[in-house]
C-alpha cells in the first residue's frame, strides 16, 4: 500500500527501504510500528532541512491546550557538537565528582550519537486561568511524540533521552534563557545502522475499566481536591 504521507513529502525526498514495504501504509501502522532506535545505531544521513521543517510541522500539530506553546525546540549544528560533548562531561562531573576518564567519554560520547539532534525545553506559563503546567508538559510530551512518529514515517529512527545532566548547571547555562525555562529532553534522529526489533504487540486491557459507582460510599478515598481557583469568576 503507497504511503500518502511520503509521497507528500514532495520530489526528490529519499524514500528509505523500509518505508516502502507494505504496511506503513496507514497512520495506525506507523504508530505501532514506531519503536526507538537508540543513537548510537543512529547513522547518517539525517532528515533533510524539508524533512526537518516536516518533523517540526509535526510537533506543532500536537494537541495544545490554549496553543500556548510554552515548548521550544533548538537544534544542535553538526559544527557545535563536540562543545556540546564537553558539556555533557562537565554534566556528568557535577553529578558524579569522581567519574573516571572512561566515564566522562562514555557521557561525551552522548553528544556525539546520530546526525540530528534536537534539544526541547519548557517554559511553562505558570498562572494561566486555564492551563496547568501539567498540560502543558503533556502538550510538549504530544508534540515530542508527533516528532518520533513523523521522522518514523519519514523512514529515520529516532529516540528520546535525557537522564539527570537536564538539571546540570553546566547544560542548564548552555540553554536556559529564561527563569523557569527547562530542559526536558534531547532526541536524536537518524538512518537506522541496523534493523530493529518489531514491536510486540501490547494489549489496551489491562490499562483501562470502566468508570463504576463505589459500591461502598466509605471506600472513597476521601481527598477533597485542591480549592479551584475563583479568579476570573462573574
Ligand atoms: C522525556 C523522555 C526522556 C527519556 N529519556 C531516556 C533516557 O535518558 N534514556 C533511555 O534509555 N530512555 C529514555 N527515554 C525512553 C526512550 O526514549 C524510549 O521511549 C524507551 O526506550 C522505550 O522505547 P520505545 O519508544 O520504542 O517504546 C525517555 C523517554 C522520554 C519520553
Amino acid at each position: 500500500m503507497e504511503n500518502a504521507w511520503i509521497d507528500a513529502r514532495g520530489e526528490g525526498a529519499p524514500i528509505a527501504e523500509a518505508e516502502t514495504s507494505a504496511g506503513r501504509g496507514t497512520l495506525i501502522n506507523a504508530i505501532l510500528s514506531r519503536k526507538s532506535v537508540s543513537p548510537k545505531h543512529l547513522g547518517e544521513p539525517g532528515p533533510t532541512e524539508a524533512e526537518i521543517e516536516l518533523i517540526l510541522q509535526a510537533a506543532l500539530t500536537a494537541p495544545d491546550h490554549g496553543n500556548l506553546r510554552s515548548w521550544r525546540a533548538i537544534l544542535i549544528p553538526p559544527s557545535r557538537r563536540e562543545e556540546l560533548a564537553e558539556l555533557f562531561k562537565l554534566a556528568k562531573l557535577e553529578e558524579c565528582p569522581n567519574a573516571t576518564g572512561d566515564d566522562l567519554d562514555r557521557a561525551g560520547q552522548k553528544a556525539l550519537n546520530g546526525p540530528l539532534l534536537i534539544a526541547l525545553l519548557l517554559n511553562p506559563v505558570a498562572d494561566h486561568a486555564e492551563v496547568t503546567v501539567e498540560e502543558q508538559y503533556i502538550a510538549l510530551g504530544a508534540a515530542l511524540q508527533n516528532m518520533l512518529l513523523a521522522a518514523h514515517v519519514l523512514g529515520y529512527g529516532a529516540m528520546t533521552t535525557s537522564g539527570r545532566k537536564m538539571q546540570s548547571r553546566a547544560l542548564r547555562e548552555a540553554f536556559v534563557r529564561v527563569p523557569g525555562e527547562q530542559l526536558v529532553a534531547f532526541v536524536t534522529i537518524g538512518m537506522r545502522a541496523r534493523n530493529s526489533r518489531t514491536r510486540p504487540t501490547v494489549s489496551g486491557k489491562p490499562y483501562v475499566s470502566q468508570w463504576e459507582a463505589h459500591s461502598d460510599p466509605s471506600q472513597h478515598c476521601g481527598e477533597t481536591g485542591a480549592k479551584l481557583q475563583t479568579s476570573g469568576c462573574p
